[in-house]
């Protein structure tokens, strides 16, 4: 199995002007199952990292127009994202506001060093801007609309010609060490992304402005020695994955965490992770990251979400109505790093039927019933009569599709993991469901309600329960990281510690197979707990 030695891992900080949406839902359960995967594959302090983006003109407008003043928006606003994230589960150990003293600190530091490197001068722009997107776009960038107004092609928000002083990046400098960088396969995943990166590299960089006039931005962090500019939004918000990196007290860079961070982006903001970013950190002598991941969006009845258009899906109403569990499992079930993916309740009802309920949940309830399993034990497993060699016990009742089914638990894990570290979330739930298949088909095959009618079958019975107990034990570990809270339940009912160890991660069948004293990988006399009520709850249609 491969094994994560450090693991930081971020997702983008979300502007607080908008309310949290299921694209940012996404990113974070995203987020969390990764982080959740390194922590139990045993990677070393590892950090998981959310926060929100609170300066720029959109949010000092918002702020105004509601009469608030902007940093009390700001508050209230990322109330509202922090509430999403304890509703959705997500295990952070980090939440960085772009607010808070120590990341302007960061800001400052890294803005000195690049000055300090000869990378940034004084300069002037032009061009289309966006205030809603806090974007300049290039002629080619915009149209013009029914309306008669000029709008950017990506976003259809109205630009403006605009001429401005400002700092500016020489970001035109930095074309070979980024085309280094992004041209090793693992720096950006997927492939289309890395792809597109190196050919926005390869097309050629131009400099980039990274300061504003603070008479149009009054909201942000001053630029150090000149406060009638402000930094620009962006700069300022990629320094917030430095703020975060940093050792309290110390304000040195944790070098458990740089440069083992792993950025989580949407595909829209790819160019600012995947070009700007990495040439801030190297022109500032500072390692680039070690991943960048972009995903593709979410849609909804296969329309971009919108306000305009009134189909936007509010988290928390779609997390109460269908529990956390069954939401996490189907944004990452279905969500895809390439290519966009639709969201619709009825394709959550479905997967929490079907997949969590009637073939998990029911193995679970065939092997824990008190019908087959009388004592609520894990009962020992007789090696003679499933040898690890079909041929090598003459009393051998397993078959060969049992054979099957004790191969691909043991090569789950390796699969699995293997998925999972390239956040193919969706390709490894459908791996660990197909075990559990085979698992109810075995059951199906060995019949454990008629195997305990007689008693001269126990020892092979006892066999049947020990092994679809395993199987169940195995992928309720490895889906901990989609489905947390049920799986710490299930662990529960399996009489298993709730943390989960590395050695948890072994399919033990033709390894060791009585360990006592362990709690973590059960003995033929672990006791099952009880269980008040019924781990996964259908939903009517
Ligand atoms: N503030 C910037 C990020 C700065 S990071 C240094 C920003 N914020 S955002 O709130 O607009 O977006 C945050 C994330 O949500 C982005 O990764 C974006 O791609 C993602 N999503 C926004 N809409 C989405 C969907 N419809 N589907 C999936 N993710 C989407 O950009």
């Amino acid at each position: 199995m491969a094994f994560i030695p450090r693991s930081f891992i971020t997702t983008p900080i979300f502007y607080v002007n908008a309310k949290p949406h299921i694209g940012h839902l996404y990113t974070v359960i995203l987020g969390d199952a990764a982080h959740r995967w390194s922590v139990i594959t045993g990677a070393k302090n590892p950090v998981y990292a959310c926060g929100t983006d609170e300066h720029g003109a959109k949010v000092y407008r918002v702020a105004r127009e509601m009469g608030m003043s902007p940093e009390m928006f700001c508050r209230r606003a990322t109330a509202k994202f922090q509430h999403m994230l304890a509703a959705a589960n997500i295990n952070n150990d980090k939440f960085i506001c772009t607010t808070s003293p120590a990341h302007q600190q960061t800001v400052y530091q890294l803005w000195d060093r690049l000055e300090q490197n000869g990378f940034i001068y004084r300069g002037s722009y032009e061009g289309w801007y966006s205030v809603n997107d806090e974007a300049f776009y290039s002629s080619d960038d915009v149209t013009t609309n029914d309306a008669g107004v000029k709008v950017s092609v990506e976003t259809n928000n109205p630009v403006e010609w605009t001429i401005e002083d400002n700092y500016k990046f020489r970001l035109s400098n930095m074309e070979e060490r980024l085309l280094q960088w992004a041209s090793q396969p693992d720096a950006i995943i997927p492939k289309m992304s890395r792809e597109m990166v190196l050919s926005w590299i390869n097309q050629g960089l131009k400099d980039l402005s990274i300061s504003r006039p603070s008479s149009r931005v009054p909201w942000g962090i001053p630029t150090p020695h000149n406060t009638n500019q402000t930094v620009y939004v962006w700069f300022d918000a990629l320094c917030n994955y430095l703020t975060v990196a940093k050792q309290p007290f110390t304000n040195q860079l944790s070098s458990s965490l740089w440069p083992h961070v792993v950025h989580l982006v949407g595909k829209d903001i790819l160019r600012f992770h995947a070009v700007y970013w990495p040439a801030f950190l190297m022109a500032a002598d500072l390692a680039p990251p070690k991943r960048v991941v972009s995903h593709a969006h979410w849609t909804v009845g296969k329309v971009k979400m919108s306000k305009s258009l009134g189909n936007v899906v509010d988290p928390i109403t779609i997390l109460d109505q269908y529990g956390v569990d069954a939401v996490r499992y189907f944004f990452l079930k279905d969500g895809r790093l390439e290519d966009d993916s639709d969201f619709t309740e009825n394709r959550i009802t479905s997967l929490l039927n079907t997949e969590l309920a009637d073939n998990l949940g029911n193995m679970l309830n065939r092997v824990t019933g008190v019908k087959v399993n009388p004592s609520q034990t894990y009962p020992p497993f007789h090696i003679d009569l499933f040898p690890l060699n079909a041929t090598s016990s003459p009393q051998c009742r397993a078959g060969s599709e049992d054979y099957e089914l004790l191969n691909t638990m043991n090569n789950l894990t390796d699969e699995v993991s293997k998925l999972y570290n390239d956040f193919k979330f969706g390709m490894a739930i459908t791996k660990i469901m197909e075990c559990v298949q085979q698992g109810n088909a075995f059951l199906q095959r060995h019949q454990p309600w008629v195997l305990i009618k007689q008693p001269e079958e126990q020892p092979w019975l006892d066999t049947v329960l020990h092994t679809a107990l395993e199987c169940v034990r195995l992928c309720c570990v490895l889906l901990y990281p989609i489905v947390p809270q049920s799986m710490t339940e299930v662990r529960h009912r399996l009489g298993l510690l709730t943390d989960i160890t590395t050695q948890d991660l072994q399919c033990r069948l033709n390894r060791t197979f009585i360990n006592p004293g362990s709690e973590h990988i059960p003995g033929a006399s672990t006791k099952l707990n009880s269980c008040s009520k019924l781990l996964f709850k259908k939903f009517d249609i």
